[in-house]
């Protein structure tokens, strides 16, 4: 497979898959979706069982590309996000389990993506957030179904309608992660777990993640829909472009509360 955006090592059962533009601070845009669905029908095909999801550089994902997205109408915005909920909800969906070792920064869709994953470990680097509403938009790959279904409503709210960061001990604290590890050993010890996984019998991790998937923390596809609309609504908004269009400018936006 020839691969621009991510690096993959394939072993016996396991997978280390790694976002390989540390120089973009690893942004998601619709390139790199392509390439990650592409991915995810490799992993399926070759059976492997447990996948490692990291950055390379500092960031996990600093989020999808504002720039790009500062050049969207509601059209292209609404099948842009339409597009990543569908590849994040491969993720979700995909037999394998995914392991995401948040390296840096996992901000925006670099959040989302780490929250489509089963399970999420980070290293005290790490800092997290749903910064849209600065922005002016709303998280669009798949931010506001899975994050109150992982740290609740309460939660949830206050990190996507304030945008604030947070610390890997606060995102321990709040559920969105199982373990804080020292930098150094994170890939280490994600590596290890996906040994372990690679273990066990494949149909039945499968079958365990389908099972916990309807116990109602699981996204349904129309959920991603009604996302990508409401997420389309905001770029037909001044404010909308006014927020992606300041961090183009790398000046602060000034909304005009219409
Ligand atoms: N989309 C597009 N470009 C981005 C980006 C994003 N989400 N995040 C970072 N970049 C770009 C920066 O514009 C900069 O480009 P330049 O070198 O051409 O000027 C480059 O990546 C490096 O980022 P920079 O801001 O210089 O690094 P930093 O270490 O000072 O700050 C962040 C890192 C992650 C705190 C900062 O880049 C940031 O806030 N990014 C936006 C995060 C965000 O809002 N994500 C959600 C999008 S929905």
């Amino acid at each position: 497979m020839n691969l621009k955006c991510f690096e993959l090592t394939m072993e016996d059962g396991w997978a280390l898959l790694e976002m390989a533009r540390p120089e973009k601070l690893n942004v998601l845009d619709e390139g790199v979706l392509r390439e990650l669905h592409q991915i995810l029908g490799t992993l399926k095909e070759q059976k492997i069982k447990a996948v490692v999801l990291t950055g390379q550089g500092k960031a996990f994902a600093a989020g999808a590309d504002v720039a790009a997205m500062a050049e969207m109408d509601s059209q292209a915005a609404q099948d842009f996000s339409r597009f990543g909920n569908k590849v994040f909800q491969e993720i979700e969906d995909h037999p394998a389990v995914f392991i995401a070792a948040v390296n840096g920064y996992a901000l925006g869709g670099g959040c989302e993506l780490a929250l489509a994953c089963d399970l999420r470990w980070a290293s005290t680097r790490a800092s997290f957030a749903q910064p849209e509403i600065g922005l002016g938009i709303i998280p669009g790959f798949g931010g506001t179904q899975r994050l109150p279904r992982i740290i609740g409503a309460t939660r949830a709210k206050e990190w996507i309608l304030t945008g604030r960061r947070y610390s890997a001990q606060e995102a321990l604290a709040a559920g969105l992660i199982s373990q804080v590890l020292e930098p150094e050993v994170l890939l280490q010890e994600a590596t290890k777990l996906a040994q372990e996984l690679a273990q066990k019998s494949g149909p039945i991790l499968a079958i365990a993640k389908q099972a916990i998937a309807s116990s109602g923390t699981g996204v349904k596809e129309s959920q991603g829909e009604t996302e990508a609309r409401f997420f389309a609504q905001c770029f037909e908004t001044e404010d909308g472009l006014e927020g992606l269009q300041a961090f183009v400018e790398k000046r602060a936006p000034l909304f005009k509360d219409r």
